[in-house]
């Protein structure tokens, strides 16, 4: 496993990140053995959600700390808030109301990283940097970033919040990657060169914002693994290709497609199979050749003009 520096200065990370939104059914026994493995492995970054499972994933995962709470020095806890059912909400009130939960939940005493998991279309940043104060200040929240962001999104925050925003968790998959492909197609009149996110990926590697890829293994809205699947059969005998040459198998070259690209980006992986944790921890110490890449780039259907 590799690791990199992210908002959280001092405390270098595993590439791969975990996503604890599949979490919330699993037994005691299971979710022990999936932190621990998971330690073991070389991950030490793990993604929740207030809203993840109503709140049952982070109560499983707290499960887990409190049955040995040495394991909380060994990870960073990152969380995100302002999803509410039919609304979102960045007002401070649930700002601050929602970490609180969030920390009980877990059963620890602070949150690493804070997420704003969906931009508010009635957000007062006055207010969430007022709520970002007050978390920092009483120690429960270390450090800040924000989900599915756009670069203008991220400017208007910059105008008030003062601490560092410098994680953007977007969705992104080798099937899923018009962040990438439109910055092949400026200005051409193709789908690829239809650029829907103000040019996120450029904007984050300018300002050194790490990108988490979410549903890194999933194509569309979360519908399902594109691996094995005969939709992306064109897509998949690549992968298998490069799988075999690399000696990893195709959930490891899907996530080692993500890790090639140079800025250094955080896949959060939502696996719970131990044996895939263990694949993609693998495939994390490839470096795919730029030709290799290409090859999977053009297979998913991207086009270079
Ligand atoms: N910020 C946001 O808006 C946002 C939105 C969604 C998700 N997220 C974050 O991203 C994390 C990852 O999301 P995700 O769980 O959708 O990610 P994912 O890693 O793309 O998908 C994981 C799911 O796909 C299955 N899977 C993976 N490879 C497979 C294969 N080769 N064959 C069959 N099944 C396979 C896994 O099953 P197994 O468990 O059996 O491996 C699991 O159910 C979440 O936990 C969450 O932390 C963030």
């Amino acid at each position: 496993m590799k690791y990199i520096k992210t908002v959280l200065k001092h405390t270098p990370v595993s590439q791969v990140a975990l996503g604890c939104m599949r979490i919330g059914s699993m037994t005691e026994h299971q979710i022990d053995m999936y932190i621990n493995t998971a330690l073991e492995l070389g991950y030490n970054y793990f993604d929740h959600a207030d809203i993840y499972g109503g709140g049952k994933c982070e109560e499983v995962f707290g499960g887990a700390l409190k049955r040995d709470p040495s394991l909380r020095d060994k990870m960073v806890i990152q969380t995100k808030c302002g999803i509410k059912k039919g609304m979102y909400d960045f007002s401070k009130e649930h700002i601050v109301s929602s970490v609180d939960q969030s920390l009980k939940r877990l059963s620890c005493e602070k949150i690493d990283v804070l997420l704003l998991h969906r931009p508010d279309l009635l957000m007062d940043p006055a207010e969430v940097a007022e709520a970002f104060d007050e978390l920092e200040q009483s120690g429960k929240v270390v450090a800040f970033g924000v989900s599915n962001h756009s670069p203008m999104q991220i400017e208007l925050l910059k105008k008030y919040v003062k601490q560092d925003l410098k994680i953007n968790q977007l969705q992104l998959s080798v099937v899923n990657a018009g962040m990438i492909s439109s910055g092949a197609n400026v200005n051409i009149d193709n789908t690829d060169g239809v650029n829907r996110d103000g040019y996120v990926r450029d904007y984050c590697r300018i300002k050194d914002i790490t990108i988490q890829p979410w549903s890194p293994l999933q194509h569309g809205f979360i519908e399902g693994p594109f691996l094995n699947n005969p939709i992306f059969d064109k897509t998949n005998k690549i992968i298998t290709e490069m799988a075999e040459k690399y000696d990893v198998t195709d959930t490891g070259m899907a996530i080692a497609w993500l890790l090639r690209l140079p800025e250094k980006m955080q896949p959060v992986v939502g696996s719970t199979n131990i044996d895939r944790l263990k694949q993609i921890a693998k495939a994390s110490d490839i470096e795919l050749s730029a030709e290799d890449w290409y090859k999977i780039y053009l297979a998913a259907g991207y086009k270079l003009p």
